[in-house]
């Protein structure tokens, strides 16, 4: 068991944290308060390799490991988590999905320009009466020959009006359940796809989480993603990897928001020293940097299964667990560890604190991981 990163990844995590520092952290507060989209960030992202960390090259990635991901993920997550969540759903969700379960037809046309950066993908599972519960699928996807019609209504929509390709799992059989799923694949501006209002969240402000509806849509057959019935099970497998993704961004809200405060205690003085010097505040940074190096050792542990092909479904769920709660426990403190100033924007924590609620959310509540994670120790 080998602790050190290679001299590799410390080039990757030393190139995501200068574009973390020098391309995304002028403009945060504003880009959260406005609820703006980090679109030109995300366009220079794309031009780094980003977008398509562990895509193969010859299909426009980078060809880098999910090590690699974790990494980048943790740097950019700790200065700005809403350009995290997109990067995370085009790597993790999008292009992981086309690459393993898509025809060669359809990686050309649509895995080449997500994996450049050059479009960007959302991931439409979720639906008004379907989150956790993810087979109670309303939108209808039915065969009409040579195209499906799809209908329904998706909601929270990561990246839902940026994005030009979408994922969208659909019904096509009611009574077979599960198997009677299919996921296809959207483009944006087809007759009948219409993309619904942003949501104004707590956190995570500058993505955009819209809903979508689709009436009548002409789906071509030819962009059904696998055999027919296989889209529950693609939702469920490409889950597992994007569970990796959100555990790092979580690690990366908490130690961003560490780091701020440990910088802080060291600065600040009362009662005749700094705040670091009074124990109460020295036993919560203890606290927090234990948490933190605990869910990073969880995150890459379970990339490193992922690296070598082994069953990550659990460990990717045991991260996630973990690193979100780390997330919530750390801002909270970091915000206290501040005081007064840690509830004004300028000094970053508040955000932090507010972006850290939605990783115990998306991707499965902290409740789904500990079913996957209880499964999988009972089975
Ligand atoms: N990989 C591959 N196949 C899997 C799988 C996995 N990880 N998990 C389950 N399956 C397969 C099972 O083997 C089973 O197949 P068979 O019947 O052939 O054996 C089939 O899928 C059904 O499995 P379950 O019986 O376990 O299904 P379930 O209904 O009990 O649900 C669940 C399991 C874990 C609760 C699941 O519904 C789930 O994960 N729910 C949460 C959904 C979720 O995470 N939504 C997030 C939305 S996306 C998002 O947030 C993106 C964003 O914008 C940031």
């Amino acid at each position: 068991m080998n602790f050190e990163l290679s001299e590799e990844h410390k080039m990757i995590q030393q190139a995501a944290r200068d574009f973390a520092v020098n391309e995304l952290l002028p403009g945060v507060i504003e880009r959260d308060e406005k609820q703006e989209f980090p679109k030109e960030q995300i366009k220079k992202l794309g031009e780094l390799g980003f977008m398509g960390m562990m895509v193969d090259p010859k299909y426009g990635g980078a060809g880098m490991d999910t090590i690699s991901y974790v990494l980048a993920m943790e740097e950019i997550s700790k200065i700005d988590a809403s350009v995290s969540v997109c990067m995370s759903v085009n790597n993790s969700l999008v292009c992981w999905g086309l690459e393993h379960y898509g025809n060669e037809t359809q990686k050309q046309k649509y895995l080449i320009p997500l994996a450049k950066g050059e479009k960007i993908g959302a991931f439409c599972l979720s639906e008004p009466e379907a989150g956790s519960d993810a087979t109670s699928q309303r939108t209808t996807a039915i065969d009409k020959g040579d195209y499906y019609l799809l209908n329904g209504t998706k909601n929270w929509i990561t990246n839902g009006s940026s994005a030009s390709t979408y994922l969208v799992i659909a019904q096509t059989d009611v009574s077979k359940g599960h198997r009677g799923i299919n996921a296809f694949i959207v483009e944006k501006g087809w007759e009948g796809f219409v993309i619904g209002n942003k949501e104004n969240k707590l956190g995570i402000r500058g993505s955009d989480t819209h809903s979508l509806m689709f009436t009548d849509v002409k789906v071509p057959k030819e962009n059904r993603i696998g055999e027919d019935g296989f889209g529950f099970k693609f939702a469920m497998s490409t889950l597992s990897g994007g569970r990796i993704g959100i555990a790092s961004q979580a690690l990366g809200i908490a130690s961003g928001a560490f780091e701020l405060a440990l910088k802080y205690s060291k600065e600040r003085k009362a009662f005749g020293k700094t705040i670091s010097e009074h124990q109460a505040i020295a036993f919560k940074l203890a606290d927090m940097a234990t948490q933190i190096n605990a869910a990073r050792l969880l995150c890459l542990k379970a990339a490193k299964i992922k690296d070598e092909h082994g069953d990550y479904t659990e460990a990717g769920a045991m991260a996630k667990l973990f690193a979100s709660k780390t997330a919530m426990d750390v801002t909270v403190e970091a915000v206290q560890v501040h005081g007064g100033y840690g509830f004004v924007k300028e000094f970053h924590v508040e955000r932090l604190m507010r972006d850290a609620k939605i990783t115990q959310i998306y991707e499965g509540t902290s409740e789904i991981q500990k079913i996957v994670i209880s499964r999988g120790i009972l089975k």
